[in-house]
């Protein structure tokens, strides 16, 4: 096999492997998919400043996340049913995570248990959460996932209902049937019935509470102790909501632009946020990272990390654990090397004055 030298190279290996359905769900945007290319495109439109001359035999990459010490600030983001990429699915991330010393967000609709992910072994893992219309299911699952050692929650604010994947309604996408949705097996929940539409849309509107707002922040602060970061947010004005209602920390995301289309790039709307912000809290990006580039990007413009999804899907399909081990691997060698060439030896020294966005063009060309 030929030698894979990025990221973006498991798509298409993953493309060949995959049934058309599966690899269809996880590459999929909402509609006409303009976000899905801006989300890449946008990071292409930033540029670098470096510093030269600056001793870099020495370069320091590790962070801290929510209190917990880790080796890069590149993480995991929550992708549903993984089993469906590979046999060994979240289990194999999770191992893969836990040995490149970064942080895994499980999807509350894995295809292996919270239970299960967390007899992996050792790692720091969080939690992502959908709030169903039951909440006596949210109580348990949070529980649930405590108990498994879950060290935050994530919880998804853009899903109140799902985005409308036209290539999943043409499949009429539907959970194989030899797998499960195992955090909602035991109720009954963990199925998907085949419908003229996409299954998991049918699914989300049977079980999604369409009415979550701020206030259900606040009450799942009284049935967890857990931090939780909100997920989904692209705005100053919400960025000021998440703070007074308690967020432990920001993810700018649009969901990998698979709910609602024509919303920019996360990295355009990621210095609104971190403005906001103002440090008061951490603010992570997910959307579009696919190059140790990107990361420094996102970290110039406010992020304190950054996590990917379809990279480990694609690359879990094509190799497993091997796989998104080596995905984690490329990214956290190629951050390593923006550092040294950019004249960065550690996250810290990475500033705003590193890059040069079409905003700052705008402003010079008007000096
Ligand atoms: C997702 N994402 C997602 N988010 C979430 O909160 N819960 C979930 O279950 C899922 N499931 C899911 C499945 C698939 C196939 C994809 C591609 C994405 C969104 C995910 O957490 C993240 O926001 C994006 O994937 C980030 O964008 P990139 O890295 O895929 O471009």
């Amino acid at each position: 096999m030929e030698i894979i030298t990025n990221v973006t190279e498991y798509e298409k290996l993953a493309k060949e492997k995959l049934p058309k359905m599966v690899y269809d769900y996880y590459a999929s945007g909402a509609e006409d998919q303009w976000t899905l290319k801006e989300n890449r495109e946008a990071f292409s439109r930033i540029l670098f400043r470096p510093r030269i001359l600056i001793d870099v035999s020495h370069i320091d990459m590790t962070t801290n996340v929510l209190g917990f010490n880790i080796s890069m600030p590149i993480m995991i983001a929550p992708s549903a049913m993984q089993k469906m990429a590979h046999p060994e699915g979240e289990l194999a991330t999770a191992r893969a995570a836990a040995s490149a010393g970064t942080i895994m967000t499980l999807s509350s609709w894995s295809t292996s248990s919270v239970e299960e992910v967390n007899s992996v072994g050792p790692g720091i893992r969080f939690f992502q959460l959908y709030v169903y219309k039951d909440r006596n299911i949210v109580r348990q699952l949070v529980k649930r996932a405590e108990m498994a050692g879950f060290k935050a929650i994530a919880l998804t604010v853009d899903t109140p209902r799902l985005g409308r994947r036209e290539a999943d309604i043409k499949n009429r996408f539907t959970l194989p049937p030899h797998l499960v949705l195992k955090n909602f097996e035991a109720l009954d929940l963990g199925t998907m019935d085949k419908t003229n539409d996409s299954g998991l849309a049918s699914y989300v509107a049977g079980q999604v509470d369409r009415t979550l707002s701020w206030k259900d922040v606040k009450w799942l602060q009284t049935i967890t102790s857990l931090p939780i970061l909100v997920k989904g947010v692209v705005t100053a004005e919400d960025t000021r909501l998440a703070i007074e209602h308690g967020a432990a920390g920001i993810i700018v995301s649009n969901h990998g632009a698979r709910q609602l289309d024509y919303v920019p790039a996360t990295i355009s709307c990621l210095e609104e946020v971190a403005r906001e912000a103002k440090g008061r809290l951490p603010v992570f990006l997910d959307g579009g990272v696919r190059r140790g580039t990107d990361v420094f990007k996102a970290l110039a413009l406010g992020a304190s990390g950054v996590f990917i999804g379809r990279p480990v899907l694609f690359s879990l399909a094509v190799d497993g654990e091997a796989g998104v081990r080596k995905v984690l691997q490329m990214l956290r060698d190629e951050l390593e090397l923006t550092m040294a060439l950019s004249g960065c030896t550690s996250l810290r020294e990475i500033t705003r004055a590193h890059v040069i966005t079409d905003g700052d063009r705008i402003g010079r060309s008007r000096l």
